[in-house]
């Protein structure tokens, strides 16, 4: 594999901060931005003044945690535009999030906002082994979903040539591939499964194109899809992460250097994780709920926020003075409990991916038909398989997932291309239990 690791002097000076000197500026930045949100957002003076505090009152990094967290039900309550701090003029642009669990929420950029997400985004693509000159497929979807637009301005802005495909039309994707020769792709990890099956079916073997690094988010996956695609493919494939509140994509990246989680860039969000029912901060190094704090944003400063994203903070390595934070596991509202036993969907694809008649095309379905929840795993199979095969990677996988998980689970080995492909972010779970 090619070594892609950025010279020194490709970094930006945050990346070569050390932690004191990131602390030092958090808390500068921490400060104007309490500031900022009592004098512009009612939501947050409202909040700080019914705890008696005033936003000089945090004197160090440690005293947010005595302001209460935002939810994604406080945004919700304050749609459209209410928790915008600055005139609605200033707005150059705004996303939302899908709103397929109830309503959909709003995020708003001036256009120093966009030049900050830009500076990150850009910073991201070169961490994963993006450099000037490349050129860059963009596979996200474009439009609200902060994917598409994100992945586009920080590519422009690190001097790429970007291709602006966003996703679907698969076919279409991989003529572009082999036509436009990329040497990045962008997409979700799930949708890339897509494209390279749609290569296979095109007589492409996805091992020869030109891709040299794939920039995979917005859903969970694992370690065992990164072997399997960087296997398939002779890429590097590594995972980035954000969300829609906080600024979209580039609020953490991994570096290609490490391949060891993802580094937190801490010059603009201060990243802190609690416990998910008491919502007391956790020591770094602790699995539980992540919450950040925007550190230099102006339409919508975010304190506190609750991502439901599940994961640790952990040291720097490869930019030693920002904290890296450990792939996501899965989001709370994903965790499925059967018979008592928290499951993700994550922990279901590890097991797919280590029995080889398995393809990482899966759907977690879960029913009542008694009192009890149950579990079945729909997966397709590589190539189609007889009966007596079937039944057999069908036990294994139930053996397998009954050892690791300790639940029992049902399995249903179908034929390959059976299960529905996202184009985006993929639906993992199927929720058949009766409602109320
Ligand atoms: O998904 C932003 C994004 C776009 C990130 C492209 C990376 C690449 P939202 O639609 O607001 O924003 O969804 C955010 O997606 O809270 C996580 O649950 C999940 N998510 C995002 N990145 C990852 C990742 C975009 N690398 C929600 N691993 C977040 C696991 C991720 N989950």
């Amino acid at each position: 594999m090619l070594d892609l690791r950025p010279e020194p002097g490709l970094l930006d000076p945050a990346e070569r901060a050390s932690v004191e000197q990131i602390r030092t500026l958090q808390l500068k930045r921490l400060r104007a931005t309490l500031r900022h949100a009592y004098d512009n957002v009612a939501f947050y003076r409202a909040r700080m003044s019914e705890a008696g505090m005033q936003p000089e009152d945090v004197r160090e990094l440690g005293d947010l945690a005595t302001l209460e967290m935002t939810s994604k039900q406080d945004l919700r309550e304050n749609y459209p535009f209410g928790m915008f701090a600055v005139p609605r003029e200033q707005v150059v642009r705004v996303h939302a999030s899908s709103g397929t669990t109830g309503q959909a929420t709003v995020v708003g950029y001036t256009k120093a906002d966009l030049d900050t997400w830009a500076d990150l985004m850009a910073r991201s693509i070169r961490a994963a082994g993006g450099r000037p000159g490349d050129i860059v497929h963009v596979a996200y979807g474009y439009g609200l979903f902060t994917g598409g637009l994100g992945a586009h301005y920080g590519a422009e802005r690190l001097g790429c040539t970007v291709v602006p495909v966003s996703g679907g039309m698969t076919e279409r994707q991989v003529q572009l591939i082999r036509d436009f020769r990329p040497h990045v792709i962008m997409v979700t990890p799930s949708y890339f499964l897509a494209i390279l099956d749609e290569m296979t079916r095109q007589g492409l073997d996805p091992a020869t194109t030109s891709l040299r690094v794939g920039i995979f988010g917005a859903e969970p996956w694992t370690e065992q899809m990164r072997r399997e695609i960087e296997e398939r493919t002779g890429m590097a494939a590594l995972d980035i992460y954000g969300l829609s509140e906080v600024m979209g994509p580039g609020v953490a990246q991994e570096c290609v250097e490490t391949k060891d989680g993802l580094t937190i860039w801490e010059d603009h969000f201060l990243p802190e994780v609690v416990d998910p029912i008491t919502g007391e901060p956790v020591p770094d190094g602790t699995i539980g709920e992540l919450v950040f704090t925007s550190l230099t944003k102006q339409a919508l400063p975010i304190i506190r926020y609750r991502t439901r994203d599940l994961t640790r903070l952990l040291p720097g390595t490869a930019r030693p003075g920002m904290r890296r934070m450990e792939r996501v596991a899965g989001r709370s509202d994903d965790m499925m409990i059967v018979r008592g036993v928290n499951v993700f969907p994550t922990q279901v694809e590890e097991q797919i991916l280590a029995i080889g008649e398995l393809a990482p095309q899966f759907v977690c379905v879960l029913t009542r038909p008694g009192r009890l929840d149950e579990l079945t795993v729909r997966v397709e199979s590589r190539t189609p398989l007889t009966l007596a095969e079937r039944e057999r990677v069908a036990h294994q996988l139930a053996s397998r997932v009954k050892r690791t998980v300790g639940v029992s689970i049902g399995v249903d080995v179908v034929e390959p291309f059976v299960l529905e492909r996202s184009l985006g972010k993929a639906k993992r779970i199927e929720d058949l239990r009766p409602r109320g």
